[in-house]
């Protein structure tokens, strides 16, 4: 296994982050809204996209962990306490899973609902149902599995996009600049530290 040059993520790495996070956070609100919506037409359409949208990220997250078993990331940021370490990498191996495990649930949701609509993927491709038998009991355990998975993911990603910034805006160091192009970061003669310059104060 290979690990990333450098401190920085690399291209392929960034451009699958930002794409199932914009994915993902838009798939929430989607999924969120359809469930809202009057007309029943409307609420059919939105829930087809749905499916295409999931299965979309279920793909390219498959895609995340082939790479992420290929080539590891960078070393940890500097700068962070043993137990700020942990709760990273522990959200972000959640993050990773559950960009799996969500779709998943839907699909199995899709796969057992008694009403037996078939899923095309963004109208061109059919993606069969998985192997489970449909039943009233099997359809509202996967709903309710599904949403609250997804509910559940959305927090943690606010978490862990919320302590994304802190270290860009507050901590000042160079966090963000290792996942988004364009920034500062850990490899760019110009980068500013990874040692929060805070601590490097009470240090001095
Ligand atoms: C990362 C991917 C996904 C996310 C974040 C996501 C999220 C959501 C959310 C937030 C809801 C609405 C919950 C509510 O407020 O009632 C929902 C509902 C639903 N999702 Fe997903 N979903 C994803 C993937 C999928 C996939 C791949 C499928 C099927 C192939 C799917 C099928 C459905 C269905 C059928 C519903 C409607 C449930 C009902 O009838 O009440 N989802 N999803
Ligand atoms: C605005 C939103 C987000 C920001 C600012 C953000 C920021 C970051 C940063 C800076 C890193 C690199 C941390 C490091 O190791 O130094 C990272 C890694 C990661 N993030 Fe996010 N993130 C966001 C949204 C998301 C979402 C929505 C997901 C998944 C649902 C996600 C999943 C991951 C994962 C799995 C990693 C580990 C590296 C990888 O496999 O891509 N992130 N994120």
């Amino acid at each position: 296994m290979s690990r990333s040059k450098g401190r920085s993520y690399g291209a392929i790495a960034m451009a699958l982050h930002w794409t199932i996070a914009a994915l993902f956070f838009g798939q929430i609100l989607l999924g969120f809204s359809m469930e809202r919506v009057r007309s029943m037409a409307l609420q059919f359409d939105l829930i087809q996209w749905h499916k295409s949208f999931g299965f979309l990220i279920l793909a390219l997250a498959a895609v995340r962990l082939c790479w992420h078993l290929a080539v590891r990331g960078p070393r940890p940021a500097g700068g962070m306490t043993a137990l700020e370490r942990r709760a990273a990498t522990f959200a972000q191996a959640a993050l990773l899973a559950m960009t799996l495990v969500v779709p998943l649930a839907g699909w199995a949701l899709a796969s057992t609902s008694t009403l037996n609509i078939p899923s095309f993927a963004f109208n061109l491709v059919l993606i069969p149902h998985l192997p489970l038998a449909p039943s009233a009991q099997a359809e509202a355990f996967w709903r309710e599995t599904h949403e609250l998975l997804a509910y559940a993911t959305l927090l943690l990603a606010a978490g862990h996009a919320a302590a994304a910034l802190r270290h860009h805006f507050l901590l000042r160091d160079d966090v963000l600049g290792r996942m988004l192009p364009g920034l500062p970061g850990a490899d760019e003669p110009g980068a500013r530290a990874a040692r929060p310059i805070r601590r490097t104060i009470d240090n001095a």
